[in-house]
C-alpha cells in the first residue's frame, strides 16, 4: 500500500510537576493517498496529541518527542527545520479544531483572514487572493460569498465559521486534512452538514483526511478505515467494514455499543464503567485491563502488542481471536 504519511512508534511526553505525562507512548499507523482514517476513543486517549504531534505544534517545553518516526511522502517530519516545517504545515498538511471561534482571529473579517493565508503561501497578487477567497467561501458552501468576505467571525453561526475554517485549511490545496473533533461543539443537525462537506471534499480533491472523533457514528459515515485508541497506545485498528462485523478488542466493543441511536435523542445505551487514566500514571500490563469484563492476570502484568488476526484487521488484547 503506498503511503502518504506514516508514524512508527510515536512517543510524545509532557514533563509535568506531577511527573512525565505519556500522552502518545508508541503509537503506528499509516494513511494512503485520497483516503479519511478515523481515530476513536474517548477523551484523555492522546488523540489531539497524536494530530498536534503530525503538525509539530507540541509546545516544547513541557513537551517533547521521546521517541519514534512521523514519515510524511518518506520524509521524518521530526527532523525538519521549523522553517521547512512551517512549509509543511502552509502548503500540504493543514488541521481544523474542535471550536472554529478560537481559531480565527475576532479583529479582522473571516475572507481576510483567508486571503492573508494565500498571500503568505502563494505568489497571488491581492486581487487574485481575494478572487480565490470568494471561490472558496462557495466551495464550502457558504452563500452569498462575495458579501460574506467580509463578515466578522462573531457574525457567523458556529456551524459557518466551521465552513471558513475548512476553507481556511483547503488554501493551500492540502494533500492531509487533519480533522480534530470538527462537529462537537456544533448541533446535530449542522454537525451532519459538516461532516457531508468534508466527505465532498475529500471526494473531490482527492486529499488524504485524519478525521479525529470520540464517536463511532462519524467514523460510520466517514470513514473507510479506523484507528482505537486508548491510554495513548493504539488498541485496534483496521477497515470500518471489518471492525463493525468483528470487533476484536473489548475496548471497542465498548464503544460500538455506545453509539446513540437514531431517535433516541443521542442517548447513550451503554457506557463503559470508570474512566481512561491519567497519562501520568499509566497501568501496568494492559492499559484497558482495570475496566476490561475479561481481564486476567497475564493482562494486568504483561502488556499486548497489536498482532493481525485477519489481513489489515489488528489488535492489541490477550484476549482476541
Ligand atoms: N500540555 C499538556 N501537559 C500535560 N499533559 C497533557 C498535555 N496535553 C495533553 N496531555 C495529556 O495527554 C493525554 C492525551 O491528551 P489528548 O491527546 O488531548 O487526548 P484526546 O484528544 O484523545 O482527548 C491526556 O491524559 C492529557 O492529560
Ligand atoms: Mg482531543
Amino acid at each position: 500500500m503506498e503511503k502518504i504519511l506514516e508514524l512508527k512508534n510515536l512517543r510524545t511526553y509532557y514533563s509535568t510537576d506531577a511527573g512525565t505525562a505519556k500522552a502518545v507512548d508508541g503509537v503506528g499507523f499509516s494513511i494512503a493517498p485520497n483516503r479519511t482514517l478515523g481515530v476513536v476513543g474517548e477523551s484523555g486517549s492522546g488523540k489531539s496529541v497524536t494530530a498536534l504531534s503530525i503538525m509539530r505544534l507540541i509546545p516544547t517545553p513541557p513537551g517533547y518527542f521521546a521517541g519514534g518516526e512521523i514519515f510524511w511522502k518518506g520524509r521524518d517530519l521530526l527532523q525538519l527545520q521549523e522553517e521547512e516545517m512551517r512549509r509543511v504545515r502552509g502548503n500540504e498538511i493543514a488541521m481544523i479544531f474542535q471550536e472554529p471561534m478560537s481559531s480565527l482571529n475576532p479583529v479582522f473579517t473571516c475572507g481576510r483572514q483567508i486571503m492573508e493565508q494565500i498571500l503568505i503561501h502563494q505568489p497571488f497578487s491581492q486581487t487574485e487572493a481575494k478572487d480565490r477567497t470568494i471561490e472558496l467561501l462557495r466551495l464550502v458552501g457558504i452563500a452569498d460569498p462575495a458579501r460574506r468576505f467580509s463578515a466578522w467571525p462573531h457574525e457567523l453561526s458556529g456551524g459557518m465559521r466551521q465552513r471558513v475554517m475548512i476553507a481556511m485549511a483547503l488554501s493551500c490545496s492540502p494533500s492531509l486534512l487533519i480533522a480534530d473533533e470538527p462537529t462537537t461543539a456544533l448541533d446535530v443537525t449542522v454537525q451532519a452538514q459538516i461532516l457531508d462537506l468534508i466527505a465532498r471534499l475529500q471526494a473531490d480533491t482527492g486529499m488524504s483526511v485524519l478525521l479525529i472523533t470520540h464517536d463511532f457514528g462519524v467514523v460510520a459515515e466517514l470513514c473507510e478505515e479506523v484507528l482505537v485508541m486508548y491510554a495513548s497506545r493504539v488498541v485496534e485498528k483496521g477497515s470500518v467494514r471489518d471492525i463493525f462485523a468483528n470487533p476484536l478488542h473489548p475496548y471497542t466493543r465498548g464503544l460500538l455499543k455506545s453509539i446513540p441511536r437514531i431517535g433516541s435523542k443521542a442517548e447513550r445505551l451503554h457506557v463503559i464503567e470508570g474512566s481512561v487514566p491519567s497519562a501520568i500514571h499509566i497501568p501496568p500490563g494492559c492499559r484497558f485491563a482495570p475496566r476490561c469484563p475479561m481481564a486476567d492476570g497475564r493482562c494486568f502484568n504483561e502488556q499486548p502488542e497489536l498482532v493481525s488476526y485477519e489481513p489489515g484487521h489488528e489488535a492489541a488484547c490477550w484476549k482476541a481471536g
